[in-house]
């Protein structure tokens, strides 16, 4: 599953390609790039985009700032390095960026926003990732009382990974947006999982956008690039970004082939998010969890054995992740179809 850290063995088996073939519903990152997405990545024009002569990393950022409304974008290899820069561009160190505890950049991301930053983070406990926007106003620190480490930025995600891919009210993510306004804090979004929040909520991805001032959007999970994140925000921030980037061993030649990938991937895969949310709806269905809590393409199954089920899907060749002792996740995507899911839910019925 990636992101949640699962058992090693589970890596080496990954490792090992004895996978292939299966139904993996561990993650939306275990796509693998289509021949029509393989045919654009073979044909793009390339250059070294550290010079900043790549033309297809340019039209990636270019396109992937406009959808977002920002000035500019900056392609970087991963979600971790776009959201660890944004943050840093809005946040020195020594301050604190204040975010909810489920959150992937202090979840998942291995500390580096302390690491290698010099960021403190805090957090607050949500309503299972839900975001409330007073709960942070209330917990934020002036940074001009120099008794306290001063909260210079909000992070915020979308959809919420460990909220079994939730999707943050718009009134609340507005109310944030005003308030930071006034108050002179910045916003950071994690919006990994933007396209399916806003597939699923109808809020176009310039409104959103527009309520964050650095936001990290990923190409390789549901629109099923193999590699990539875009960084976007003012021309400045990603000038700065760009140094970041080249400082943190981002920096890559000809990315177009990769960069290709993303711009596929927007044309192509975007709108048929629709369809792997059907899925979790239908395997929400299947297995008795309440459709109501799917809101985008992540089934969570609760109160379940969970290292027996996957054990036993496993033999079945049907993949799933462990959140814990406890807990299921299921995270449809592209390459899993509809049959695929059927499957998957004949298998997962059974065991449950
Ligand atoms: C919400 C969220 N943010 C950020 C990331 C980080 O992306 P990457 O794995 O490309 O570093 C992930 C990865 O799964 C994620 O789920």
């Amino acid at each position: 599953m990636g992101e949640e850290g699962p058992p090693a063995s589970h890596h080496s088996q990954a490792r090992g390609g004895t996978l292939q073939g299966a139904i993996d519903l561990r993650s939306d990152t275990v796509t693998r790039p289509s021949p029509g997405m393989r045919r654009a990545m073979a044909e793009a024009e390339v250059g070294d985009d550290v010079y900043g002569e790549d033309p297809t990393v340019n039209a990636l950022e270019e396109r992937v700032a406009d959808l977002f409304g920002h000035e500019a974008g900056l392609f970087v290899p991963s979600g971790t390095m776009g959201n660890q820069i944004g943050m840093r561009l809005v946040c020195e160190p020594g301050q604190e960026v204040l975010c909810d505890a489920d959150a992937h950049v202090v979840t998942y991301e291995m500390g580096a926003a302390a690491a290698v930053f010099g960021i403190s983070t805090r957090t607050v406990v949500s309503e299972g990732g839900r975001l409330d926007a007073q709960q942070l106003i209330d917990q934020v620190r002036p940074r001009t009382d120099w008794h306290l480490t001063g909260t210079a930025a909000v992070a915020v995600e979308n959809s919420h990974n460990r909220g079994g891919g939730l999707v943050q009210p718009l009134g609340e993510l507005q109310k944030l947006w005003h308030w930071s306004r006034e108050a002179g804090v910045s916003l950071h979004l994690d919006g990994a999982r933007i396209w399916n929040a806003s597939v699923a909520s109808g809020v176009d991805l310039a409104t959103y956008g527009r309520l964050a001032d650095t936001a990290s959007v990923c190409l390789s999970k549901g629109l099923g690039a193999p590699v990539g994140s875009v960084l976007v925000a003012s021309a400045d921030r990603i000038a700065a970004a760009r140094l970041w980037r080249k400082r943190l061993g981002g920096g890559m030649r000809q990315a177009g082939v990769l960069a290709a990938a993303g711009l596929y991937a927007l044309e192509h895969n975007l709108t048929r998010l629709a369809e792997d949310q059907e899925h979790a709806q239908l395997l929400a269905k299947r297995l008795g969890a309440d459709p109501a809590t799917v809101e985008t393409n992540m089934v969570v199954l609760d109160g379940v054995e969970a290292p027996l089920i996957a054990e036993a899907a496993k033999a079945q060749g049907v993949l799933v992740s462990q959140v814990s002792a406890r807990r299921i996740r299921l995270v449809t995507h592209l390459d899993v179809d509809r049959a695929g899911i059927d499957r998957a839910a004949d298998v997962l019925a059974e065991l449950i």
